[in-house]
């Protein structure tokens, strides 16, 4: 199967279990519901979820448990609890997200910011629902929150507003923002998937490096489209440079940049050099994650 062909794929069994666990839009209050599925549907790519199943395949599970996909949707209503969050105008200011206004604007702020409280509070919910040993839900769950907190996503966003408009281009705080707004998240994808689908310390120790490489990428290049395509992700183009954000074109210019995005797809993929077949997926993705254009 195509990389192309398997995202599709992976993407509609990721929508469909998002579908299943997610409250009802006409539960009560269902102005919270519906504002929990407008940010999750129809969706980006699910790349973080889809990171999960294909993290749980190459440690040779058949990345298809039920545990995974809880969890893969826990990190995906995470995701879209972080996009609320940062579209708002107390941090980026962004009034469209994947081409449709962004939560505030279709609903208001106190609403926009309760859906990502929410999304944020439900997906723990969720993972607690997960059935499998003890031990693995605990790591699982402490995985997650320590990649989302202040030590990962959260210090990375703060960090992200504090160098708005800095004049000194700071290489180690540029590369801080980077892998923890983006990166944790990532990295966190891909560690889950290996405890849920049952890897051993030298799997997870790999998939964590391979993790890393990819979600430093991934920002690098979020930063490119945002210079160079016209309405990434349906939002505006040079956001960044509008709000001065320390961004890798600003810092190294596009070539230079393009060119650690290569870097940095040769070394994740160098970490997994040694799994067999059942990796070809996330060897797939990290390509993917080098290439794409949206
Ligand atoms: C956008 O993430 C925000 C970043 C962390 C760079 P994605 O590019 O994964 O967004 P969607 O979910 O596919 O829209
Ligand atoms: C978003 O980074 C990171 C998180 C939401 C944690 P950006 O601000 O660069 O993402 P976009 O460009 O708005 O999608
Ligand atoms: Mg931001
Ligand atoms: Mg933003
Ligand atoms: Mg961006």
């Amino acid at each position: 199967m195509d990389i192309k062909e398997y995202l599709s794929t992976q993407k509609n069994i990721i929508d469909e279990a998002l579908d299943y666990y997610l409250p009802k839009a006409h539960e009560y209050p269902q102005i919270i519901h519906e504002a929990m599925r407008y940010a999750v549907f129809p969706g980006g790519k699910r790349i973080r979820a889809i990171l999960v199943l294909a993290a749980g395949e190459a440690v040779d599970g058949n990345g298809k448990e039920e545990g995974l996909l809880q969890a893969a949707c826990a990190i995906e209503l995470i995701h879209a609890y972080s996009l609320i969050h940062d579209d708002l105008p107390a941090i980026d200011d962004d009034d469209f997200r994947r081409g449709k206004p962004s939560c505030h604007k279709k609903f208001n702020e106190a609403i926009a910011i309760l859906a990502g409280d929410a999304l944020l509070t439900y997906a723990f919910y969720l993972l607690s629902k997960i059935k499998d040993v003890p031990e693995k839900v605990i790591k699982t769950c402490e995985e997650i929150s320590y990649a989302i907190g202040t030590f990962g996503m959260i210090g990375g966003q703060v960090v992200d507003i504090e160098s708005e408009g800095s004049k000194n281009l700071d290489v180690p705080t540029l590369e801080y923002i980077h892998t923890h707004k983006t990166g944790a998240l990532i990295c966190t994808s891909v560690k889950v998937g290996c405890i849920l689908g049952g890897g051993d310390k030298n799997q997870l120790h790999s998939l964590s490096q391979y993790g890393k490489h990819i979600g430093l990428t991934f920002q690098i290049v979020d930063d490119l489209l945002d210079i160079e395509e016209g309405g990434k992700n349906g939002k505006k183009r040079k956001s960044d440079l509008l709000k001065k954000k320390l961004t890798y074109p600003a810092v190294y210019g596009v070539e230079s940049s393009k060119k650690q995005v290569e870097l940095l797809i040769e070394e994740a993929l160098a970490d997994i050099a040694h799994f067999n077949h059942k990796a070809d997926h996330l060897r797939g993705i990290a390509q993917f994650i080098g290439n794409r254009r949206y």
